[in-house]
């Protein structure tokens, strides 16, 4: 490298790095996932149309020292055409737990079980990821 090139290369790695914590500051201001990457209840996004047939429900059922989480998403398996691709459960820090794959020519619903040793009071998210209308997000209480 000679050293035209080399002070030229400094000038530019200096003015990037001058504007770089402007434009992550504005990006970090301006962006939110919810609504936009993934969809829940409250911010349904693009899909709010859609929000009821893309929804996880959960029920919980505890049992001694197990937690039972079943997850239903009331949508459709209509072949690979339109369908319930998988659930996601995460725990209260969205870290993953355990997932469930949906093979639409096999499963007719897409209902997920999970079993969980008890943790009273913990909270688990589970996302539903739909072919055509992305990943949704839904929580509940152990
Ligand atoms: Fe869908």
């Amino acid at each position: 490298m000679n050293r035209r090139h080399f002070i030229q290369t400094s000038l530019a790695g200096a003015a990037f790095s001058a504007l770089t914590p402007t434009l992550a500051k504005a990006d970090t201001a301006e962006l939110t996932a919810e609504g936009s990457v993934y969809y829940t209840q409250a911010k349904p996004g693009r899909w709010a149309a859609k929000a009821a047939g893309h929804l996880p429900r959960i029920e919980i059922d505890k049992s001694g020292d197990e937690i039972k989480v079943k997850v239903s998403t009331p949508h459709e398996m209509r072949g690979y055409e339109h369908y319930i691709v998988k659930h996601v459960l995460l725990n209260a820090r969205y870290e993953f737990i355990d997932e469930k794959r949906f093979d639409p020519a096999r499963d007719s619903v897409p209902v997920s079980e999970f079993t969980l040793k008890a943790s009273p009071g913990e909270r688990v998210h589970v996302l539903s990821l739909c072919n055509l209308h992305d990943l949704w997000l839904a929580s509940a209480e152990l």
